[in-house]
């Protein structure tokens, strides 16, 4: 899908995305740059005998345009401080609120399509010429437990010059220009004598893409050319060759509506092992498990009508959209041949039934791992994520399918450490 509004963005993204080693430094305290709105401590709740703290810092306010514009998206990046320098952040997590402080989400036809936080100074380890990622959220606001709450000393060390890159995307579904605040909470235990006592130790975050671990566009790709049957795979490839041995702490994924699954996938560098690699996560995707997560279909209570409008692929006109789209010829997702062993009936058929599926239903969580196993040098690691639209409405914008995201968020403690 073209979206010309956004290619400055992309072009900005790409190249500020790359490491910078001599960045302006800004004022020194967490609070900074032109999209900090407000700060306040919050109780920490773990490492009790470790000086913890915990920080909500609210980013924003972000004027989301009315659905008819953009599709309602408005995506920014921007500099900021970290929570704190010298220190461990222990669990982090993104929330959407209104300047008011109320949550806002789907029902309210304001989403947190995704919020990316990259650290400037440091570079990825699974692309090296790119910025670090150290968290990522859609709108199910997954919380990233780096210390698995407080059962294993460990965690993202922020050292005193990094900086943090905000990458947020919001969408509204309303016919009215929305404000939104971003929320972060931050949750450190400082390096001090007692956490050096306690025996801390850093986490490396790993990032698997579907899109490639360089993706500048933090994933988004469109739904394959002639998926048949509404179920496909997508795969990151080439896969990532580790050159880290370590424990893995917590997986986290990260997938749009209609996805069923989200796989982080392991084989073994003598080729040994399960064909097609070993599964050490599989995020399980759900949908509309609150009342924020569903908003009403077919009926126009104030958004999710009109040209740019979003999901609900029960309006009217869209379905002829997808009719078109489903029968345009054979193929798979890039993930090849995923679908075989599952879904060859679904291949043969021209035009697939669509079964009953709830409208209007979006993906309100993704479970995450922990502690699955380790990581081991020379081991090539991938991330799959498994759609089926017969199952879960996909996003629709402007009448045609909006891209897909399939990505994940390892932290490990490396060996050594
Ligand atoms: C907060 O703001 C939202 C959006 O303007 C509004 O819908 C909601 O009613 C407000 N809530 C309160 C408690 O003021």
């Amino acid at each position: 899908m073209k979206a010309p509004w956004n290619i400055e963005a992309l072009l900005w993204a790409t190249a500020t995305a790359l490491v910078a080693r001599d960045v302006d430094p800004l004022p020194h305290q967490p609070c900074t740059g032109d999209y900090c709105y407000d700060i306040s401590p919050l109780e920490p709740r773990f490492f009790p005998s470790l000086e913890p703290q915990r920080l909500q810092i609210k980013y924003g306010p972000f004027t989301t345009p009315p659905t008819h514009e953009h599709n309602g998206h408005h995506k920014t990046y921007f500099r900021t401080n970290p929570p704190c320098y010298d220190c461990y952040l222990t669990a982090v997590k993104a929330d959407l609120q209104y300047p008011n402080g109320t949550t806002a989400n789907t029902n309210t036809g304001l989403w947190l399509h995704h919020v990316v936080i990259t650290n400037l100074v440091q570079s990825s380890i699974t692309c090296p010429e790119g910025a670090e990622i150290i968290f990522a959220s859609g709108n199910e606001r997954t919380e990233v437990k780096i210390s698995l709450d407080g059962t294993v000393p460990a965690g993202y060390y922020i050292n005193p010059h990094d900086l943090l890159l905000l990458f947020p995307e919001l969408m509204n579904t309303a016919h009215v220009p929305q404000d939104a605040i971003i929320v972060i909470d931050y949750e450190f235990v400082p390096l001090s004598d007692l956490s050096v006592e306690a025996g801390f130790k850093k986490v490396t975050p790993v990032w698997l893409d579907v899109d490639g671990p360089c993706s500048p566009n933090a994933g988004a790709i469109p739904v394959p050319a002639g998926v048949v049957g509404e179920k496909f795979t997508l795969e990151m490839e080439p896969k990532w060759k580790s050159d880290i041995s370590g424990d893995v702490l917590f997986v986290m994924g990260h997938v749009r509506d209609g996805a069923t699954g989200l796989e982080v996938v392991r084989s073994s560098s003598d080729g040994a092992g399960i064909e097609g690699g070993e599964t050490v996560c599989n995020g399980e995707v759900r949908y509309g498990e609150e009342e924020g997560d569903v908003d009403i279909a077919g009926e126009d209570h104030g958004h999710g009508r009109g040209d740019g409008g979003d999901v609900d692929g029960g309006h009217g006109g869209r379905l002829e959209k997808r009719r078109f789209w489903r029968s345009r010829g054979k193929g798979k997702g890039k993930g090849k041949g995923h679908d075989d062993d599952h879904d060859d009936h679904d291949d043969e058929e021209e035009e697939v039934p669509t079964s009953p599926r709830r409208q209007g239903v979006h993906v309100s969580s993704i479970s995450t791992c922990t502690l699955p196993g380790r990581i081991e040098k020379g081991e090539e690691w991938t991330v799959r994520a498994n759609y089926d639209f017969a199952k879960h409405a996909p996003m629709v914008h402007g009448g045609e399918l909006a891209p897909v995201m399939g990505m994940s968020l390892m932290y490990v403690v490396e060996d050594g450490q």
